[in-house]
C-alpha cells in the first residue's frame, strides 16, 4: 500500500500534517512537527508584523470540537521565512508550506514581494479567511476583494502559492468563487477554515467561552465535517482539475481522511484533533487511513481519490409507477 500524493510538482509520503495555527508558532514546533509522522507541515499563519493576538480565554474545548479566537498570535513574517529559508537548506527533500495573512488587502503583496524575494521555493498559502481578527471581515467571503488580490498578488508572485478559504454554504458561492479561481496561476486551495463566529455558553454561568468579540469565535472540530467535506466536493466540481485540494476541518479519524481524499483532497489538514491529542495523532490517523483503504480495496489514494458515489438510480412515483426526475 502507498500513501503517496502530489500537489502541483510536490510530492508527500503521506497526505496528513497540521492546520496552520497548531503545533506550529515556532522553530521548535515546526521542527517538531517536521520529525513527525505527518506527511508535511505548514507554518502559522504570519503577518507582516508580529502579534500577541486576541487576550485570553481564547480557545475553548468542546464536545465536539473547539472554539477559538485566537486573533493570530505569531512572530511575524520574517521569522517564518527566516525559519523556512534555513530549514529547506538542511532538508532539501521535505518541501513544507508556508502560511501568511494580511491586516489589509495591500499586505498580501507586499508579503509576496518578500517570499518572492527569498530563497524559498515550497508552497506559499495565502490565509484569506481569518474570522477572528477584530474589526477585519473574512476577505474570502467577497468575491471581487479577493479577486483584486488576486490580480495584485500574481503580478508580483510566481512562486507555488495556495489560498485558503472561508466555508462556503450556498451554491451560487461555490460557482463565484471558483470562477474566480480558476482566472489565476493558483497550485491548490485549502478548505475550509473555522466555521467563523460561532458561540458557545458555559451552562455554569451563562457566560461565553472565550473573551474576544463578545464571545464570538471560529468552530473547528467535528461539527465542521459535512461542511468541510461538501466544500472540497463543490471545489473539486468546479475548479480546474490541475488545482489541487488540500481538505481540512473536522478530522477526527482515519475515516475522516479517507472522507476528504473521497471527495476530491490530495493532502488532509488537522488542526482541534491534533490541539487535542498532541503529535501521536499522525501515526494513528496514518494507521486508521490505512484500514480505512484496505477496507474499501484500495492499495494507493488516486484508487479513491474524488471517486464519491452519488444516488443516481431511478426514482420510481410510488402511486404511477411513473419514474420520476430527481
Ligand atoms: C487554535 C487554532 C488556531 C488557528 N489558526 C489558524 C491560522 O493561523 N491560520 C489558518 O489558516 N487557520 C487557522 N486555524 C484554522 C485551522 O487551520 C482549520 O482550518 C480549522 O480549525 C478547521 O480544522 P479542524 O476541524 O481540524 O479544527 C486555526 C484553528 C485553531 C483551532
Amino acid at each position: 500500500m502507498t500513501l503517496t500524493t502530489h500537489i502541483g510538482s510536490f510530492e508527500f509520503a503521506n497526505p496528513i500534517m497540521n492546520a496552520s495555527g497548531v503545533h506550529c508558532l515556532s522553530a521548535q514546533d515546526l521542527d517538531e512537527l517536521a520529525a513527525s509522522a505527518a506527511g508535511s507541515f505548514i507554518t502559522k499563519s504570519g503577518t507582516l508584523e508580529a502579534r500577541v493576538g486576541n487576550p485570553a480565554p481564547r480557545y475553548a474545548t468542546l464536545p465536539y470540537g473547539s472554539i477559538n479566537s485566537m486573533g493570530l498570535p505569531n512572530k511575524g513574517l520574517d521569522y517564518y521565512i527566516q525559519y523556512a529559508e534555513k530549514f529547506q537548506a538542511a532538508h532539501p527533500d521535505q518541501p513544507f508550506f508556508l502560511s501568511v495573512a494580511g491586516m489589509a488587502p495591500s499586505d498580501y503583496v507586499t508579503m509576496a514581494k518578500q517570499i518572492q524575494a527569498s530563497s524559498f521555493t515550497g508552497l506559499t498559502e495565502f490565509n484569506l479567511s481569518c474570522p477572528n481578527v477584530p474589526g477585519k471581515p473574512q476577505v474570502a467571503y467577497d468575491v471581487e476583494a479577493t479577486e483584486q488580490i488576486l490580480t495584485e498578488l500574481f503580478k508580483v508572485f510566481n512562486k507555488p502559492a495556495g489560498i485558503k478559504l472561508p466555508p462556503y454554504f450556498d451554491l451560487a458561492q461555490f460557482d463565484a468563487m471558483a470562477a474566480v479561481l480558476n482566472r489565476f496561476p493558483i497550485t491548490y486551495i485549502n478548505s475550509i477554515n473555522s466555521l467563523g463566529n460561532g458561540l458557545m455558553i458555559d451552562p455554569a454561568t451563562d457566560t461565553t467561552l472565550v473573551r474576544p468579540k463578545g464571545g464570538f469565535g471560529g468552530i473547528g472540530g467535528a461539527y465542521a465535517k459535512p461542511i468541510a467535506l461538501a466544500n472540497v466536493r463543490a471545489f473539486r466540481e468546479r475548479l480546474r482539475p490541475e488545482i489541487s485540494i488540500v481538505g481540512t476541518g473536522g478530522v477526527r479519524n482515519g475515516r475522516d481522511v479517507y472522507e476528504l481524499i473521497l471527495c476530491g483532497a490530495s493532502m488532509v489538514q488537522v488542526a482541534t484533533t491534533l490541539q487535542e491529542e498532541g503529535l501521536g495523532v499522525f501515526p494513528r490517523l496514518l494507521a486508521e487511513l490505512q484500514v480505512a483503504m484496505a477496507e474499501n480495496g484500495h492499495t494507493s489514494l488516486t484508487d479513491f481519490q474524488g471517486q464519491l458515489h452519488t444516488i443516481t438510480t431511478p426514482v420510481t412515483d410510488a402511486v404511477s409507477g411513473a419514474s420520476v426526475k430527481d
